[in-house]
C-alpha cells in the first residue's frame, strides 16, 4: 500500500501551471540580454527554450510552498536550477561526450549552431545561473544567509564532487565494466546532485526546519536516482517511441546504466523501491506534501509500468 495518496491530485495539470510560471520567469531572465541577434544568445535561447519539462524548477518551488513561501521569490532560484540543467545537456550532447544529434526531437545545439558555440552557450548558461542568484534585486526579497545557502548548495550540485564529477566518471566508465555501486555513484552524481540540490534549495529558502530539511533531503537523494533509472529504462525499452529513443547513443557508446548491469527487470524493481522509499520521507508533510508525492509517482510510474513488451 502506497503512503500519502494523491490520487485526486491533478499532476499533469498542475506540471502544465508550474512549468508556464517557470517559462514566464526564464523568459524575463533571459530577455534581459541586449542584441538577441547574437549567435551566443540564439544558442543559449535554443538550449533553454525546446520544450524542457522543468522538473528540477517545479521540484524547488513545489519544496518552498510546502513551507508557505511566496513562488514570487523563489523564481530566480528555480530559474539558477534550470539553466545549470539547460548548460549540462548541452554540453552532454557534444561530441566530446555523448555525441548526440537529437534532444527533445529536435537537433542538437551543436548540431544547428556549431560545437564551438553551444559550448560557449553552455559556458554562458552555467555563469547565468550564479549572476541571477545573486543579482541585487533578487537578494533584496530574502535573508542574504539564505541566499549564500542557495548559491552554495548549487555550486556544490553542479561542480567537480557533483555533475561534473558525475560526468566525468561516466566518461571514464565507456572504456570498462562496472559494477552496480559505480552505477549508482555515477548516477547519483551526474543526476542526482542536481535534483537533491533542487529540492534541498526549495527547502532551504520555504525555511524548512532541519528535520523536515532531513526528509525532503532522502527524498531528494531518493528521487534523483529514480530519475536516471527511469530515464535509462524509458531509452532502453523497444517500446519507446523511435524517435525517442534515436536521441541516445548510448547503448552504442556502451554507457554504464541500470538497465546495462542488471538488466530490465531489476532495474524495474529498484525503481520500485527508490519510489516507494521517497514517498515515505513526504508522509509527515501530509497534504502539503502532494505536489512532491505526485512528481515522484509521475517520474517512476511510466517506467515501472512497461511491461516487457514495451507496452505501458
Ligand atoms: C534529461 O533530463 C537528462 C537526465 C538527467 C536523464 P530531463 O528529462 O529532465 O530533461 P528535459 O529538460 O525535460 O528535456
Ligand atoms: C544526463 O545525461 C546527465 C547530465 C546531462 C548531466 P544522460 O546522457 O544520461 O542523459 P540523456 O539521455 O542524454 O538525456
Ligand atoms: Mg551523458
Ligand atoms: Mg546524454
Amino acid at each position: 500500500m502506497e503512503s500519502n495518496s494523491a490520487s485526486a491530485f491533478d499532476i499533469e495539470g498542475y506540471l502544465r501551471r508550474q512549468s508556464s510560471i517557470i517559462d514566464q520567469a526564464l523568459e524575463m531572465q533571459l530577455a534581459r540580454y541586449p542584441g538577441e541577434s547574437q549567435t551566443l544568445f540564439q544558442v543559449l535561447r535554443y538550449g533553454v527554450f525546446s520544450g524542457g519539462k522543468r522538473i528540477r524548477p517545479i521540484l524547488t518551488i513545489a519544496a518552498a510552498e510546502i513551507f508557505g513561501a511566496d513562488a514570487k521569490h523563489i523564481l530566480p532560484f528555480a530559474c539558477a536550477v534550470e539553466l545549470i540543467h539547460a548548460y549540462s545537456l548541452i554540453h552532454d550532447d557534444l561530441p566530446a561526450l555523448d555525441n548526440d544529434d537529437l534532444r527533445r526531437g529536435k537537433p542538437t545545439a551543436h548540431k544547428v549552431y556549431g560545437e564551438g558555440m553551444a559550448l560557449l552557450a553552455g559556458d554562458a548558461l552555467l555563469t547565468e545561473a550564479f549572476r541571477i542568484m545573486s543579482d541585487t534585486q533578487t537578494a533584496r526579497q530574502l535573508a542574504p544567509e539564505f541566499v549564500l545557502d542557495a548559491i552554495r548548495e548549487l555550486a556544490q550540485a553542479a561542480g567537480a564532487l557533483g555533475l561534473v564529477g558525475g560526468q566525468a566518471l561516466d566518461l571514464e566508465a565507456e572504456e570498462r565494466d562496472v559494477d552496480l555501486p559505480i552505477v549508482e555513484m555515477i548516477h547519483v552524481r551526474k543526476t542526482g546532485a542536481l535534483i537533491l540540490a533542487s529540492v534541498r534549495i526549495g527547502a532551504r529558502l520555504g525555511g524548512a526546519s532541519d528535520g523536515n530539511l532531513a526528509s525532503l533531503s532522502r527524498y531528494g537523494e531518493y528521487l534523483g536516482l529514480a530519475f536516471q533509472i527511469a530515464d535509462d529504462l524509458l531509452d532502453a525499452n523497444a517500446g519507446v517511441a523511435v524517435e525517442e529513443r534515436a536521441e541516445s547513443s548510448r547503448m552504442e557508446r556502451k554507457k554504464a546504466t541500470y538497465p546495462s548491469v542488471v538488466g530490465l527487470v531489476i532495474a524495474r524493481a529498484r525503481l520500485a523501491e527508490l519510489l516507494q522509499l521517497s514517498l515515505r520521507e513526504l508522509d509527515g508533510f501530509e497534504l502539503r506534501g502532494q505536489p512532491l508525492v505526485a512528481i515522484a509517482r509521475h517520474i517512476a510510474g511510466r517506467a515501472i509500468h512497461l511491461d516487457d513488451a514495451g507496452t505501458h
